[in-house]
């Protein structure tokens, strides 16, 4: 750890993409690429520079938005030296799959049943390209494949679509993407204003982090400086499982409603149960100056928002648990893949459809692995050690409490609604870094 610094955010050099919001409605697409040769690799690099946009140039308006990402196996097959390399932290280096027993990634979430090419060494580059909508993204992808035509040596080897709807509905029907933290300098605001801002050295690396220091930065400083870590999870949900179970333990639709908005910690319009405990409110839900102004300190049995709902656990704000919530912040960038299944409709039709979760922070084991282990996976940090995340933990047969007076309910055997088809843990670089990679002359 190295002395406190009081400098102020690089904001023409981190990628907007790590720290700006989403404009919604939007379509989206990650593309992943096989670098077969450091040269083209570097070429590629070259020809997207200019195409990406830092936080200060940053227009919410432009027709079409980039953001770029390696993992550790594309940083290596673009040539970044050893003693570079080296100077990632572990988890960075060993890639997600490997990461499997710690994120609880087993059984269908396991590695060997990933989607191909997730979890493999292939894995190099990810390309996020968004636009307004699927004419301009796909306007923008086929002069992406134009431009990049010549260039043999850069495989594109898997693509996910997604889109976000002005509603921000997720598959099981629920908004999403309502709480952000904001990042001190950063000029961009939270959505809790009970939240202090974070230090920017939790969301990007050279700067100081809640814990009054400044964190190790993968070296050369050009290189890891205003750069920050990027985990995509590509997390199929089980939404007529989810309906099915609603019905079998609910005596009617209010009670099913209320029974999935308890396991979520929100309702379907995004209104926090913190906020209307009773029924959901539809124009609560849509107010972004009050859909997150809520803390959890009024509720510590958990009588409004339980605290295993998935809300309460992924951002517990200031109940009272083991741990520092401010440690384990993220930045979530979520989006929905797939079509939804119809209103109402219990059986599954084998669509594939679900959450491209994605993750931007500067620590990859405290805030992503930590919450996905001890949060997620665990119940110890609220006091019920045999339970786990009744929305996302990806394990059957979970428990969770409902705590009510005068006796509260505990729901037994539910199953998997999440399974992770794959993933991987990337790095996103700062402009000045990726133009030092596309420089490498190794
Ligand atoms: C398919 C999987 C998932 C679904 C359907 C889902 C759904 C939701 C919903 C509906 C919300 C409430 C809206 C909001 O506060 O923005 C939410 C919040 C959140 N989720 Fe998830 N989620 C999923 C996976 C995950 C995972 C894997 C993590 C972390 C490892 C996570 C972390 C969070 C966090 C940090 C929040 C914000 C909590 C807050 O600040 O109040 N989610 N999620």
């Amino acid at each position: 750890m190295t002395a406190k610094s009081t400098l102020m955010l690089e904001l023409d050099d981190i990628q907007a993409g790590a720290l700006e919001p989403r404009p919604v409605p939007y379509a989206g697409i990650y593309q992943i690429l096989r670098l077969d040769d450091r040269h083209a690799g570097r070429e590629l690099l070259r020809r997207l520079i200019p195409y990406l946009n830092s936080v200060a140039s940053f227009d919410p308006k432009s027709p079409v938005s980039l953001a770029v990402a390696l993992s550790f196996q594309g940083l290596k097959a673009l040539g970044v030296p050893e003693e570079s390399l080296s100077t990632f932290p572990r988890e960075f280096q060993q890639g997600m799959a490997a990461r499997a027993a710690e994120l609880g990634d087993v059984g269908e979430s396991a590695p060997e049943h990933w989607e191909n090419p997730l979890g493999s060494q292939d894995v190099h580059l990810v390309v996020v390209g968004l636009a307004p909508d699927i004419a301009r993204l796909e306007a923008a992808v086929s002069y992406a494949r134009d431009a990049l035509r010549d260039l043999s040596g850069v495989v594109p080897i898997w693509r996910q679509n997604v889109h976000a709807a002005a509603d921000l509905r997720n598959m099981f029907g629920f908004a999403d993407g309502i709480g952000h933290p904001a990042v001190e300098g950063s000029g961009i605001p939270g959505t809790n204003p009970y939240e202090l801002p974070l230090k920017a050295g939790e969301f990007v690396l050279g700067y100081e982090d809640e814990t009054h220091n400044i964190s190790p930065v993968p070296q050369p400083e050009v290189l890891g400086r205003n750069g920050t870590y990027a985990v995509f999870r590509k997390l199929h949900t089980r939404v007529a499982a989810f309906r099915q179970y609603l019905r079998q333990r609910a005596k009617d639709r209010g009670e099913e409603e209320l029974l999935a908005a308890k396991i979520v910690g929100r309702w379907p319009s995004g209104a926090p149960l913190a906020l209307a405990p009773d029924k959901d409110d539809p124009e609560l839900g849509a107010d972004p100056k009050r859909n997150n102004a809520f803390m959890f300190g009024d509720d510590p049995r958990g009588l409004k928002s339980p605290l295993g709902s998935h809300v309460r656990r992924a951002n517990p704000r200031d109940s009272l648990i083991i741990g520092a919530p401010r440690l384990h912040r993220m930045i979530r960038r979520g989006t929905n893949y797939g079509q939804p299944l119809s209103p109402g409709v219990l059986e599954d039709d084998g669509a594939d459809r679900g959450l491209l979760f994605a993750f931007v922070g500067a620590h990859l084991d405290r805030q992503f692995e930590f919450v996905q282990r001890e949060w997620v996976n665990d119940g110890k940090f609220i006091g019920a050690p045999a339970e786990k995340d009744p929305l996302v933990s990806s394990s059957d047969g979970r428990e969770f409490t409902i705590p009510k007076q005068p006796i509260r309910c505990r729901l037994k055997g539910l199953p998997a609604f999440v399974v992770n088809r794959g993933g991987e843990y990337c790095f996103m670089p700062g402009l000045r870094a990726l133009r030092w990679l596309a420089d490498l002359d190794t």
